[in-house]
This record gives structure tokens, C-alpha cells and sequence, in this order.
């Protein structure tokens, strides 16, 4: 069957490479790609957000099933597009509806489906800008930190956890009276402070039954130690060796069934991914936020351990039939570290040319932002590259990956050399 995947960075690449795996995918399109997917699969130069020309495209190319990596294309309907589309309606996107797509397009949705459905997650109350007041007296009930969130999609930014009762009160006007974060933080959720370790469960739904795909953890600071300002993620490991066998019981029993059903029961169309992002409180479970979509860096360790059929996986998704696969996880571990450009999160230089890619032995290096240019491969992006390796257990791992890091270069390159440092 012939695939479009789209999106571009280091998931797209490790779905990528999962599905050309698989004996169903026998052409994979990736719109628009990175060198990485590139060299595996053919690049097409198609925004994901355009949507009539990934209709044109999919037709153009008798394209049978779409996937899609990031999530704005799903919160601004990209499903629901196909499926009212006379001439797409029978080529299955696997990503939620517009209206599923919320659980990550609107903290305040995300939270009253939690609350709804009795799935343990932190108190909160949502304020406007006519309700700036009423925000800042709730804050004075609360202990410190305080955290505040825009309702919107802010690109991993919208959320400021903050110590000081003042400076609290002064964001949340930032916020909501002078549009801080634009249009997502017109909407502010205010939520209790939930101290504890966080982890990543991704799961898999046809809309009634799922499968529950490995955890991971991801590593989110630029500094080590947990130190600095928050990025996309510089390293991820799975499994995650604080998540025993009886605390994933209560993530499912607690919070992965609720939710399955939860869709179901308020009659929201949900095919795909989901990544619930936890934290575990003591030994309790308590959901920080959804994201309609797979993790990234978490997909370059989740995607190696799953030894099933991914595409496979994905036809019975959109035909319902979840429940009669079986899924089949690699027990060994797998890490990856991410290298990305120097001074990312903020400004960094582009086009610095790889090297060492070739000499890269037992680990796998996922693309993220890469193209290529004059027949190099250069950076085209903060997050570059993320080696993944396996391992025994997640040292062995990630000493295979730091043992090929030093292989790779390109100008400024920066990576974290303390990935797992906390299990
Ligand atoms: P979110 O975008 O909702 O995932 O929030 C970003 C990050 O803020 C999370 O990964 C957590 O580290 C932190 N965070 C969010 N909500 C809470 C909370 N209620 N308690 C403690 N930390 C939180
Ligand atoms: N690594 C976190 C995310 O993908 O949102």
C-alpha cells in the first residue's frame, strides 16, 4: 500500500522507519521530510497544514492511508477534511477528529474531559479576560509554585510554573489582558502543583479498543542535571525503570481505560495516537496533559521496541479491529540522545554541515532537523539529530549512543551527556 506520512522531525523519521518494515507499505511519501527521511523514503514538498494540496497529492498519487506526526495538522481538522471529502472519505488518516484533537488544542477541553471522566489529574479553574480578577484571588488561595497555562497551542511555551504570588498574578495578566502567548492565552487554566516524576504512555486506539505501547521518559531541560529552559526534548529512554509492572496496572486501570472510553462515551472519533503525559505522585498516577499525537524524542525509543507490524497496526486501527492484533514489545532497552544546534532553544545558525554520519555503527540516527544542501546534509533546525541504541538496560544503551555521538559533528553541536542520570 502506498503511504503519505507527514511532518518532518525526528518521529517522522523513526515512523518512517518502522513502516518501511513492514511488507503492506511498498511506497512511503513523507510531506515534507528531513534528509534523514530522505534517504529511506521519497520527500514531497507538501505544507501539511494545506490541505487541498494534500488532497491533490494523495489522489495525484492513488495514496491509501495517511499518517500524520504533529498535531496542528489534526487540531485544524485534517480528518475531518478527508472524511466529508467525497473522493477521500475512503482513505483512512490515522489522527483524531478535529473535535479529539482538542484533548491537546485546549488545556481547559483536556481538563473537563479529566474531570468528566474521573481520571486522577491535578484541581484547576479556567479564567478569561473578564475574569482576571477572580484568577488572581484564586491564586491567593493556593500554595506556591503556581501554575498557569494558556488554554491554546503555544508551542510548548504556554505553560509558566512560578514561585513567587505577584509574579503569578502579573503573568496571569500577561496573559489574558495583553495576549502574552496571542490567541491560545485568551483562556488561562490555573492548576494545583503536582510534585512528583514524569513520564510519557503512548497508546494506540481504533475507537473503541487499544493497545498500550511502551513508556518512555524524556528528558525536557537544555541543561544537565535538569537544569535551564524547557525545549522539545533532549533524550528519551524506555522502558522506564521507575514504572513497574504494578504502577503501569494503575495507569491503565486509572487512566488509559477511562480515556478509551471516555472518547467513547462522548462520541468523540479517535483513530490513532495518543500520548498522555503523567506524573507520578508517590505511587499514584495523575495526568499533567494529553497530546493527540506520538512524543518526540519518545517515538525514536517506542517506535525500536515494537516488534509488530506498525502498519499492520494502523489497518486494523482504521478498520476497528484493533482487538484482534497481537502487539509484540522488544524487552531490551532503548535511548536516544538528541544533538542539537548551538544556543537552541533560542536563536541558533542553520546550514552547518554534518559529519561522521557514515561512520555510525549499532546505534540508529534519526533525522530530526536536517536537509540536504549540495549533496550534504546540513542542520536545518534546533533539534538535529537523536541517536538511538539498545541495550541490556538503559546504561548499556546509552553508552552506545554516546560512544557514536562522538562520531558526528557539525558546528556548535551540543547534547546533554547525562541522559538517564536520575533512574
Ligand atoms: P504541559 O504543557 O501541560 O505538559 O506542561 C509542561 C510542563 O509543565 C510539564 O511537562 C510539567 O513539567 C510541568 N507541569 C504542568 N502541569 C503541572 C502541574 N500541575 N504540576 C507540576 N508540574 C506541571
Ligand atoms: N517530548 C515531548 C513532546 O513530544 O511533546
Amino acid at each position: 500500500m502506498k503511504i503519505l506520512l507527514l511532518g518532518s522531525g525526528g518521529r517522522e523519521h523513526a515512523l518512517a522507519w518502522k513502516m518501511l518494515q513492514s511488507p503492506h507499505c511498498t511506497k512511503l511519501y513523507v510531506a515534507p521530510g528531513n534528509a534523514g527521511t530522505a534517504a529511506v523514503a521519497e520527500n514531497v514538498n507538501i505544507n501539511p497544514l494545506d490541505f487541498e494540496e494534500v488532497k491533490r497529492f494523495v489522489l495525484g498519487n492513488a495514496v491509501e492511508m495517511v499518517i500524520v506526526g504533529p498535531e496542528d495538522p489534526l487540531v485544524n481538522g485534517i480528518t475531518d477534511f478527508f472524511k466529508s471529502d467525497e473522493e477521500l472519505t475512503k482513505i483512512p488518516v490515522i489522527g483524531p477528529s478535529k473535535t479529539g484533537a482538542q484533548l491537546e488544542g485546549s488545556k481547559e477541553f483536556a481538563k473537563k474531559f479529566l474531570i468528566k471522566h474521573n481520571i486522577p489529574t491535578a484541581a484547576y479553574s479556567s479564567f478569561t479576560k473578564e475574569t482576571v480578577e477572580q484568577g488572581c484571588d484564586f491564586l491567593a488561595t493556593l500554595k506556591p509554585p503556581y501554575v498557569l497555562k494558556a488554554d491554546g497551542l503555544a508551542a510548548g511555551k504556554g505553560v509558566l510554573i512560578l514561585n513567587d504570588i505577584e509574579e503569578a498574578k502579573q503573568e496571569l495578566r500577561n496573559m489574558l489582558v495583553d495576549e502574552k502567548f496571542g490567541q491560545a492565552s485568551t483562556k488561562v487554566v490555573i492548576e494545583e502543583f503536582l510534585d512528583g516524576i514524569e513520564l510519557s504512555c503512548f497508546v494506540l486506539i481504533d475507537g473503541s479498543s487499544y493497545k498500550l505501547l511502551p513508556m518512555a521518559k524524556d528528558y525536557k531541560r537544555i541543561g544537565e542535571g535538569d537544569t535551564g529552559l524547557n525545549t522539545g526534548g533532549m533524550g528519551a529512554v524506555s522502558p522506564v525503570p521507575f514504572a513497574d509492572a504494578e504502577f503501569i496496572k494503575k495507569i491503565e486501570e486509572r487512566i488509559v481505560k477511562p480515556t478509551v472510553n471516555g472518547l467513547k462515551q462522548d462520541d468523540i472519533d479517535y483513530k490513532g495516537f495518543i500520548f498522555i503525559g503523567l506524573i507520578k505522585v508517590g505511587n499514584d498516577p495523575y495526568v499533567i496533559e494529553y497530546n493527540v499525537r506520538m512524543g518526540d524524542p519518545e517515538t525514536e525509543v517506542v517506535m525500536p521496541r515494537i516488534k509488530s507490524d506498525i502498519v499492520a497496526l494502523f489497518m486494523a486501527v482504521a478498520e476497528g479491529k484493533l482487538e484482534e492484533k497481537e502487539l509484540v514489545i522488544d524487552e531490551r532497552s532503548a535511548t536516544t540522545i538528541m544533538a542539537v544546534s548551538g544556543g537552541y532553544p533560542e536563536d541558533y545558525e542553520k546550514g552547518k554541515v554534518i559529519s561522521g554520519l557514515d561512520e555510525v555503527k549499532d546505534s540508529i540516527v534519526f533525522h530530526a532537523g536536517t536537509k540536504l544542501q549540495n549533496g550534504s546534509v546540513v542542520t536545518n533546525g534546533g533539534r538535529v539529530l537523536a541517536v538511538t541504541s539498545y541495550g541490556n538496560d538503559f546504561r548499556e544503551a546509552i553508552k552506545k549512543s554516546y560512544q557514536n555521538l562522538a562520531l558526528l559533528n557539525f558546528d556548535k553541536i551540543y547534547y546533554r551527556k547525562d541522559i538517564g542520570f536520575d533512574l
